[in-house]
C-alpha cells in the first residue's frame, strides 16, 4: 500500500516535471472545445509572444495599433509583389504561353522581392515548407510560424498575419500565403493539374522541386518581412 502511494506520488511528480519541461518547446495545441475564434486566435498570439527575444527588456513595447501598422505596411508590400507577378502572368496566359510564364517566375521572382525590399527599406522573403527554389529556404522561426499556420488550417481556423519582435529583436511580420485554384497549374498535381509543357520546364529548371501536389486552401508558404530596428537596419 505504502509502496503504491510512493509510486503514485513519484509518478505525478514525473508527470509534473515533464509538463513543465514541455513549456519552452512552445508546442502549439489549440483548444477548440467551445471557445470562440477570437479567444483561440488570442491564445495563438500569446503562444508566439512567448518566443525568446534577445534583450527583450530593451525593446519598446508596442501598442496593438502600432503592431497593426506594421501588419498593414507588410500587407501593402506583399500585395504590390503579387500585383507585379499576376499582371505579367495573366498576359502570358492570355497569349497561351504557360511555359513562358514559368520562365518569367524563374527569372524574376527573387529580383522582384529584392527590389521591393530595397524600395521599402525592409528584408523581404517568400518562403515555404515545400520549396521550389532552394534559395527561399525558411529560418527556424519561419518554419515554426508555418507549422502553427498549418495546424490552424487543420482546425478550420483562418491563419492571419502576425507581428512580433524576432529572436534578434527586429520587428517582424509574417503573412500566410494560401493556395488558390489558379496556382495549381504550377503547384498542383503533376498528373492532372499541371500541363505537360510546364512539367517539363519544372524538371529542367528546378530538379529538386518540392512545391507540387498542393491543393486549394493549403498553406503554400509565408511572406516574411523584417523591419529596421528604431529606424536603422
Ligand atoms: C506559371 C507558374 C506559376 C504559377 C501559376 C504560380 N507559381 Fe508560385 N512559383 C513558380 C515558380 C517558377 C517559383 C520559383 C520562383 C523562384 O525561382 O524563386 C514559385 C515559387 C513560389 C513561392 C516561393 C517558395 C518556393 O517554393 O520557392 C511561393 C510562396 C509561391 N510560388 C506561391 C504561389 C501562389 C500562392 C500561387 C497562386 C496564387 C502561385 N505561386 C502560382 C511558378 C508559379
Amino acid at each position: 500500500m505504502t509502496r503504491l502511494k510512493i509510486f503514485t506520488v513519484f509518478a505525478s511528480l514525473m508527470l509534473f516535471v515533464a509538463a513543465c519541461n514541455n513549456q519552452p518547446n512552445h508546442k502549439f495545441q489549440p483548444d477548440v472545445s467551445g471557445k470562440n475564434q477570437a479567444e483561440i486566435n488570442r491564445k495563438n498570439d500569446e503562444h508566439l509572444e512567448g518566443d525568446h527575444v534577445q534583450n527583450a527588456a530593451e525593446l519598446p513595447v508596442l501598442t496593438p495599433e502600432q503592431k497593426q501598422q506594421y501588419i498593414d505596411r507588410s500587407k501593402q508590400i506583399a500585395q504590390t509583389a503579387f500585383k507585379i507577378f499576376s499582371g505579367r502572368l495573366k498576359q502570358l496566359f492570355q497569349e497561351k504561353k504557360p511555359e513562358e510564364a514559368l520562365e518569367y517566375c524563374h527569372a524574376n521572382a527573387l529580383k522582384i522581392t529584392d527590389s521591393l525590399a530595397k524600395a521599402n527599406g525592409v528584408v523581404l522573403k517568400r518562403t515555404s515548407y515545400r520549396l521550389r527554389n532552394p534559395k527561399n529556404k525558411p529560418t527556424a522561426q519561419e518554419e515554426k510560424v508555418m507549422e502553427i499556420y498549418r495546424k490552424q488550417i487543420l482546425k478550420n481556423l483562418k491563419p492571419k498575419p502576425y507581428m512580433h519582435y524576432d529572436e534578434h529583436g527586429y520587428p517582424h511580420v509574417y503573412i500566410p500565403i494560401m493556395v488558390q485554384q489558379k496556382c495549381l497549374m504550377c503547384h498542383g498535381d503533376p498528373n492532372k493539374d499541371i500541363p505537360e509543357v510546364i512539367n517539363q520546364k519544372l524538371s529542367e529548371l528546378y530538379p529538386s522541386d518540392k512545391a507540387i501536389f498542393f491543393k486549394e486552401g493549403d498553406l503554400r508558404g509565408i511572406w516574411s518581412i523584417r523591419f529596421p530596428k528604431n529606424g536603422k537596419k
